[in-house]
């Protein structure tokens, strides 16, 4: 594909080169797998990791914030084929006729959750939908949808209202009417996942799109208004650093608002996984490993730094700062309490975790029995409350003292040793108001903040990690 910017290579590679001389020093003091293996800190503890607990366990003694305003996100778990990355549970195909009963179900889960808070409506802060491809319903059943939804909701505070979708739903005539719909029902945000602007990449990834669709999406979209974010992943099997340069070379010259970057999570750590673990096991494609990977992500975002962009919110690029998902900020770095409705879509309510069931069946039936389709979640105790509240903020921007205080009842000082250590390293900086990572630590957020883990908490066991001073088991008891 011929690239309208073209810039000098030579020079952020030898950067990129030099850069792992530090990634070798990190790995050596146990900071990083020795063995390669990724896993991204998206909440405290993990997502996969909750207990089962009953909807009585996780709302006992649940207060309403004092302000009354959520957060809310709204999940539609179908698609029209399985990409071989993807580690969510969908339904494949047209499925017309489960989509319909799928709705009734999200539909009687929001009036049971209203019950549950004693609310008519929830006041947003923000909402999200997403999937899944929560535009891959007809334009009947997307405005089916997004009545039922909009009408529970209080959008007189809303500050963005934020779709994720990927390109295929979005153009020709349905795509349009689709955009139409949105658009009409205050949507003012799309995430578009374009995933790579490499037609080879997109079949290896099993996408269902071509390039030329994703272009065309982004255009019609930008056409009624939408701020546009558009997501892609790194290190997938195939992929050169050459391919990737293009792709953000690409990304930069389009009429988008954020670019954002996703490396490739080969382990699902859940429920169901991905097709793309086993077809690396078998060798029917190969890995890339953190040599080739690592150096993806610095010149990316070296390449985009250098052209005006900054990272607004963990590995989102913008080039204006008041471009982001007010949806993310809210809740991982202000840590304001958050609805989710849907299967597997969780609430983040302040001390508590609140997880749905990945089960289909389990969700209809539930939610037929008149309870809400909660099977795992977490009250945190006081301890993991502090965790939580350095984790989410730290990977995501930087912890303010003053809050820490107010959301977790504790002091920062519980983690004097670790941020001893960490600014040591060059990992972590700190005044008086804020504890924040450095570029070095940014770059490396996820191990940054599995240093705050609990043990039992930790993505991989102690001897994946070498035994120094970083090694996350040490000074701690497993
Ligand atoms: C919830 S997904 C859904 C978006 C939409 N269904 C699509 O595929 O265009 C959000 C984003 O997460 C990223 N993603 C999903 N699975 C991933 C994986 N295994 N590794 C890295 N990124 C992944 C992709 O960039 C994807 O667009
Ligand atoms: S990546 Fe998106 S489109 Fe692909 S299967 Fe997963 S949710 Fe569906």
């Amino acid at each position: 594909m011929a690239n309208m910017l073209k810039t000098d290579r030579s020079e952020l590679i030898t950067k990129s080169q030099q850069f792992m001389g530090q990634y070798y020093k990190l790995k050596e003091a146990g900071f990083i797998s020795r063995r390669g293996n990724f896993f991204p800190s998206v909440h405290y503890p993990p997502i996969t990791m909750y207990p089962r607990a009953t909807q009585t366990d996780l709302f006992y003694s649940y207060q309403l914030p004092h302000d009354r305003l959520f957060d809310v996100y709204a999940h539609l778990p179908f698609c029209q084929q399985r990409c071989l990355f993807c580690h969510y549970p969908v339904r494949l195909g047209d499925r017309d006729s489960e989509k319909d009963i799928y709705l009734n179900a999200l539909e009687k889960e929001m009036d049971l959750y209203l019950q549950v808070l004693g609310l008519r409506q929830v006041k947003t802060r923000s909402i999200l939908v997403g999937g899944g491809t929560p535009t891959f319903l007809s334009p009947v059943q997307l405005k089916k949808f997004l009545g039922f939804f909009v009408k529970r909701l209080d959008m007189s505070c809303c500050e963005q209202f934020s779709y994720d979708v990927d390109p295929t739903t979005l153009i020709g005539s349905d795509g349009m009417e689709r955009l139409r719909i949105l658009r009409d029902h205050g949507v003012n945000r799309l995430t578009i996942g374009v995933q790579s602007f490499n037609d080879q990449t997109l079949a290896n990834m099993n996408r269902h799109h071509t390039v030329a669709e994703s272009l065309k999406s982004i255009e019609e979209s930008r056409k009624l208004g939408f701020k546009l974010n558009i997501e892609f992943i790194f290190g997938y099997p195939g992929q050169t650093l050459a391919s990737w340069l293009d792709d953000i070379e690409m990304a930069m010259t389009l009429d988008v608002d954020e670019i954002q970057l996703y490396r490739l999570k080969v382990r699902a750590y859940g429920d169901y996984q991905g097709p793309i673990r086993e077809l690396i096991e078998k060798r029917s494609v190969n890995a890339l490993d953190d040599d080739e990977t690592l150096p993806m992500k610095k010149t990316a975002i070296d390449l985009l730094t250098s052209h005006g962009f900054k990272e607004n919110i963990r590995r989102v690029f913008s080039r204006t700062v008041t471009d982001y998902s007010r949806y993310a900020w809210n809740q991982c770095c202000l840590l304001y309490d958050q609805i989710g409705f849907g299967l597997t879509a969780f609430s983040s309510l302040r001390d508590r975790f609140v997880l749905n069931t990945q089960s289909f069946d389990e969700y209809y039936a539930m939610i037929a029995d008149g309870k809400l389709p909660v099977n795992r979640g977490l009250v945190r105790s006081r301890e993991e409350q502090m965790r939580w509240g350095m984790i989410l903020p730290l990977k995501n921007s930087f912890v303010l003292k003053s809050r820490f205080q107010e959301d977790t009842g504790g002091s920062i000082e519980f983690f004097r040793d670790t941020i001893e250590k960490l600014k040591q390293y060059g990992l972590l900086v700190e005044d008086d108001v804020k504890v924040q990572t450095t570029q070095l630590g940014a770059f490396f957020a996820d191990e940054v903040v599995q240093q705050f883990h609990k043990v039992e908490y930790l993505p991989f066991p102690c001897d994946d990690y070498a035994p120094g001073a970083l090694n996350p088991y040490r000074g701690q008891q497993s």
